[in-house]
């Protein structure tokens, strides 16, 4: 009998997927990843087992995730089309990475998703598969099967006695993990519209967050986030940490309209507090170590890498000679950034690093001023030499 490896969330999509494989003559396995969702490993086990298959495999991947695709993101400072963090693109490398894995133990020569034909998902999973192991063939039952709509999944499902949870109309599809949470479908579709008091997940809306000031103080070394207000945490939990406090203080959701790989535009909806703390702090520090030159050309190296991980490219050559460069400038980027918190926003409150190229001698308008102004001239007019006659 062929085997299959799914990849498995447990939701509707992917029990309906179970029974549809089987009935296709697969023996089915199945492999969930545990990225920072909100279900249990023993519901998820639970409810594969009750789905028919005979065996389960749930990692938790947590601590891979934010040290091999988090850490460099942050370091890349990639932020999809202005106001993404990439938190579900960047997890799709990794599940396909340890599906494959899964797949080679299994001497599976199938794997299988519950993404649709109109997402990113779909690429991400299937080019970081084929790059990783060509030979592996892919089924993607959402393509193929004849049930079109969430009805007739829940039909299929109830027909073959499958252990879905009925509930009421989900709103929203969403998607957690540890670097965000993205809202997508129901009324969000609707772009006249203000999306809704229930479309708020992480956080509470605007108008119910406290009039308070929130102060940290996040400590870097060569890039890495390793500590807050002064004590030391590991990656994972000090992301979590900061999606507590960050959701407190309303930082972090954006609104994107977005350009898909397969070229359709899409709202959705981000809640990414630590991530965004994260990413606001690492940039200032950057600001006060990196050199100008590199500095701007870091901007279209973080624009590319961005899209290189939205687009699926993770495990491509482009993508590790750009890492090249940014693990370069991340030798310098040391020190410590205060920020405070207040109402939705991330306000800068203080900046420090060894690496520090601010110098106050030369920019201060005061005492102290150590700028030898007779240079200024000639070396304008040395500056401007080049365009004078420029046609
Ligand atoms: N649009 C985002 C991406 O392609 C998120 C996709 C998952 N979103 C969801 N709400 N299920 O990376």
């Amino acid at each position: 009998m062929n085997k299959v490896v799914l990849a498995y969330s447990g939701g509707l999509d992917t029990t309906c997927c179970i029974k549809w494989l089987q009935d296709k003559g697969f023996e089915v396995v199945c492999f969930s990843a545990d990225l920072g969702s909100e279900f249990s490993p023993q519901d998820l086990r639970k409810r594969a087992i009750k789905g028919g298959v005979s065996k389960i495999y749930i990692k938790d991947l947590k601590e891979e995730f934010a040290k091999e695709y988090i850490l460099p993101a942050l370091g890349a400072s990639a932020i999809y089309e202005g106001k993404y963090l990439l938190s579900t693109a960047l997890g799709r490398p990794l599940i396909a990475k340890h599906l494959v894995g899964i797949a080679k133990c299994e001497k599976a020569g199938f794997v299988a998703h519950g993404c649709t034909a109109k997402g990113n998902d779909q690429v991400r999973l299937e080019v970081s598969i084929d790059m990783l192991n060509p030979k592996l063939k892919v089924i993607a039952p959402l393509r193929e099967w004849e049930l079109t709509s969430r009805e007739q999944e829940i039909k299929y499902a109830k027909e073959n006695k499958l252990p879905i949870r009925i509930t009421k109309e989900k709103p929203y599809s969403i998607d957690k993990n540890i670097w965000g949470a993205a809202l997508e479908g129901g009324s969000l579709e609707d772009l006249d519209k203000e999306p809704p008091g229930n479309s708020y997940y992480f956080f509470k809306p605007p108008r119910e967050i406290p009039d308070k000031e929130t102060y940290l103080e996040i400590g870097f070394q060569k890039g890495v986030p390793i500590k807050l207000n002064g004590e030391k945490f590991d990656l994972v939990d000090l992301i979590e940490r900061l999606n507590k406090v960050g959701a407190g203080c309303g930082v972090g959701r954006t609104d994107l309209i977005e350009d898909r790989v397969v070229g359709i535009k899409s709202r959705e909806i981000y809640e990414a507090p630590g991530a965004w703390i994260l990413h606001t702090a690492h940039k200032e520090l950057e600001s006060l170590v990196l050199d100008r030159e590199t500095l701007y050309f870091k901007e279209s190296v973080s624009l590319k890498y961005a899209q290189l991980i939205y687009q699926g490219l993770w495990f491509s050559s482009f993508k590790k000679s750009l890492d090249g460069f940014v693990q370069n400038t991340q030798n310098a980027v040391t020190g410590n950034i205060g920020l405070k918190l207040y109402k939705g926003n991330i306000i800068i409150a203080k900046r420090f690093s060894p690496n520090s190229l601010y110098k106050k001698e030369l920019a201060t308008y005061g005492e102290g001023d150590k700028f030898d102004r007779k240079l200024a001239e000639g070396f304008i007019k040395l500056w401007t030499a080049p365009y004078i006659n420029a046609k």
